[in-house]
């Protein structure tokens, strides 16, 4: 008997020491550096892509760069977790040395696709493009290239991110970078209404990564695999830093089974709920988006399977 509790002594002492040994490691490693794929890309700033750039990052790029005067400096960002440690998102602007003025094309769509940077290590919190077209990645570029005042250079910089233990451990350990894409993707033929809403949700404004169970658990190469696809309940910080938990986008009755048509735009675009409340951050209105577009993610997400809304609220 003493002998057992003894041996069982030693391998929970073993097993602290190897964790205490493990965070130490993590804590004090400096981040992980990625060999650099490279990319020869150039894209040419015409009107046309750098407007439809601009519509995107309206709503993928903005919220998360702009400081209140609307430059895209960088700033803290008040909705992620304490736990993760303070994180500041960067100075984009064309600024040769705080922002990505000297990036090349190729650097910035390596970026976006695997989030490796030039350097060769990896960021927190700055979200990965590896399914979106090929040329909405071009026109994302053409956009953080264009005369947009918001890409001005300003000589200003966010303070770097100090990520706490946990922050380091998802950064090295679980937001791994994702791969070149093998094949050019291609645009949906906006003609296939599900086809064009798989894309928006999936793919492109990436709907899901919010609306699934959680960020930890995303499948940001499957996203029909991630947890509870589109069935809500990731908890998320508004700005005041209280929870809020995304909702239930499949068509089950707890979910958006009730939602016609019309009441689905006025929600994604104009952010009024079918009971008339206003959504909440981090959910914002999304008057970019075409309605043909909503009308695709609504006809999509009639094909998504079912899932019953937890008792979260
Ligand atoms: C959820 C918030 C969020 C969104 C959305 C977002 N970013 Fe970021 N971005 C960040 C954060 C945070 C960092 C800093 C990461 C780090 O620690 O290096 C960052 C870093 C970057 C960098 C690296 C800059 C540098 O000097 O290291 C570039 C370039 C960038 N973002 C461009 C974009 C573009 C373009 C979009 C839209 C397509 C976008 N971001 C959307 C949060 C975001
Ligand atoms: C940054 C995270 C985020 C993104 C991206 C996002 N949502 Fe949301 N969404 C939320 C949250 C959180 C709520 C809940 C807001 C509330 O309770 O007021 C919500 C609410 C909604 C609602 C209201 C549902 C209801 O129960 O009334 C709809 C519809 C919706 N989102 C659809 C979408 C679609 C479609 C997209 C992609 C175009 C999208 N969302 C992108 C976080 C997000």
């Amino acid at each position: 008997m003493k002998t057992t509790l003894k041996f069982l002594g030693s391998i929970v002492a073993l097993i602290i020491l190897f964790v205490a040994g493990f965070l130490a490691y993590v804590s004090f490693k400096s981040p992980k550096i990625y060999t650099v794929p490279t990319s020869n890309l150039t894209v040419e700033v015409t009107t046309e892509r750098a407007a439809n750039g601009q519509r995107m990052a309206s709503m993928l790029c903005i919220q998360c760069h702009a400081n209140d005067q609307n430059q895209l400096t960088g700033k803290l960002m008040k909705d992620v977790p304490a736990e993760f440690g303070q994180v500041y998102s960067k100075n984009i602007t064309a600024h040769p040395d705080l922002g990505i003025g000297k990036w090349t094309d190729g650097e910035i769509y390596v970026m976006l696709r695997t989030g490796i940077k030039p350097d060769g290590t990896t960021g927190l919190f700055m979200p990965k493009f590896p399914l979106m077209a090929e040329e909405d990645v071009k026109d994302i570029i053409a956009w953080l290239r264009s005369a947009d005042y918001s890409l001005a250079p300003v000589e200003d910089e966010a303070p770097a991110t100090q990520a706490s233990l946990l922050g380091k451990f998802l950064r090295d350990f679980v937001f791994k970078p994702t791969p070149m894409p093998s094949t050019s993707i291609a645009r949906p033929d906006t003609n296939n209404l599900v086809a064009l809403g798989e894309y928006v949700v999936n793919k492109q404004i990436a709907c899901f990564a919010c609306h699934s169970k959680d960020f930890k658990t995303m499948n940001e190469l499957e996203p029909t695999k991630s947890e509870g696809y589109c069935g809500g309940g990731n908890p998320m910080l508004n700005l005041q830093g209280e929870v809020v938990y995304s909702t239930n986008i499949t068509f089950d009755e707890t979910g958006i089974g009730s939602y016609t048509e019309d009441e689905f735009i006025q929600a994604v675009k104009y952010g009024k709920k079918k009971n008339g409340e206003q959504v909440r951050y981090p959910m914002v209105p999304h008057t970019q988006l075409t309605d043909t577009e909503v009308k695709g993610i609504y006809a999509y997400l009639k094909t998504v399977p079912k899932l019953k809304t937890l008792s979260v609220k």
